[in-house]
């Protein structure tokens, strides 16, 4: 069964003249066990795809499903708790708060969600693999871009969660580090039977993809 489902899904912002349609008709499903890319220019709609997809945004009209369950009936509180459990997010944004160190960024996760997170081992072993095992005591501000993406990264995945949606999540990093996300995202899908999604411009990732789909004016076809 397919862990993500959009059914006729459209999106528009503003109003009047000045409206723009984000996404026209979206028909999509996403698999556990497959990195599926999608590929798009700047302004394309993939963030607005990724955040509709994840429940962090509303469509206009039709339907998002997640794991079977149409998500527009579910309360704000419901749809947290959803994600929380399910979901991690690696944000074009980062996300990270400035005042907490790399180590915090995690024990904050710890508090919002004490159980079903990585052991300490397991977090030090993904921080190894991302490079970025020597920054714990770093604040946000004190990191590059790219090492800040790969926090970003390892929060997302600190909650184990069954379902990873990423926007742009290597567009700061060189080719070494970008491939170590491409394989530690292919490695989440094989091996552990997840279902990851990944928005992006980003052609490199293309050989860790399962499927790959092409995003322009709003409008996806699936071209592998
Ligand atoms: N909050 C918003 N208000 C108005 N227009 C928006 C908003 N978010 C996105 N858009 C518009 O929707 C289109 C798709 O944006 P976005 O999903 O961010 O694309 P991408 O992530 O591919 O760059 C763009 O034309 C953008 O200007
Ligand atoms: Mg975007």
């Amino acid at each position: 069964m397919a862990t993500i489902e959009l059914k006729d899904v459209n999106r528009s912002f503003g109003k009047g003249v000045g409206q723009v349609q984000a996404l026209t008709a979206i028909n999509f499903q996403a698999e556990p066990g497959e990195l599926t890319l999608i590929l798009g220019p700047s302004g394309s709609g993939k963030s607005t795809f990724l955040t509709i997809a994840g429940g962090l945004r509303r469509p206009s009209s039709g339907q998002v499903f997640i794991d079977g369950q149409d998500i527009s009936n579910l309360s704000s509180r419901e749809l947290d708790q959803l994600r929380l459990n399910k979901i991690g997010f690696v944000l074009q944004s980062y996300n990270l708060l400035p005042y907490l160190t790399v180590a915090e960024q995690f024990q904050l996760v710890d508090r919002v969600r004490p159980k079903g997170n990585l052991s300490p081992q397991e977090l030090d072993q993904l921080l190894q693999e991302l490079d970025i095992d020597q920054l714990k005591n770093q604040y946000p501000d004190q990191l590059s871009g790219g090492q800040n993406q790969r926090v970003a990264v390892a929060r997302a995945l600190y909650t184990n969660p069954a379902i990873l949606l990423a926007d742009e999540p290597t567009a700061a990093l060189d080719s070494v580090r970008g491939a170590a996300v491409g394989r530690e995202f292919k490695m989440l899908a094989k091996k552990k039977h997840k279902t990851v999604l990944v928005v992006t411009h980003d052609l490199r990732l293309k050989e860790y993809a399962d499927r790959i789909f092409e995003i322009n004016d709003g409008k996806i076809k699936q071209t592998k």
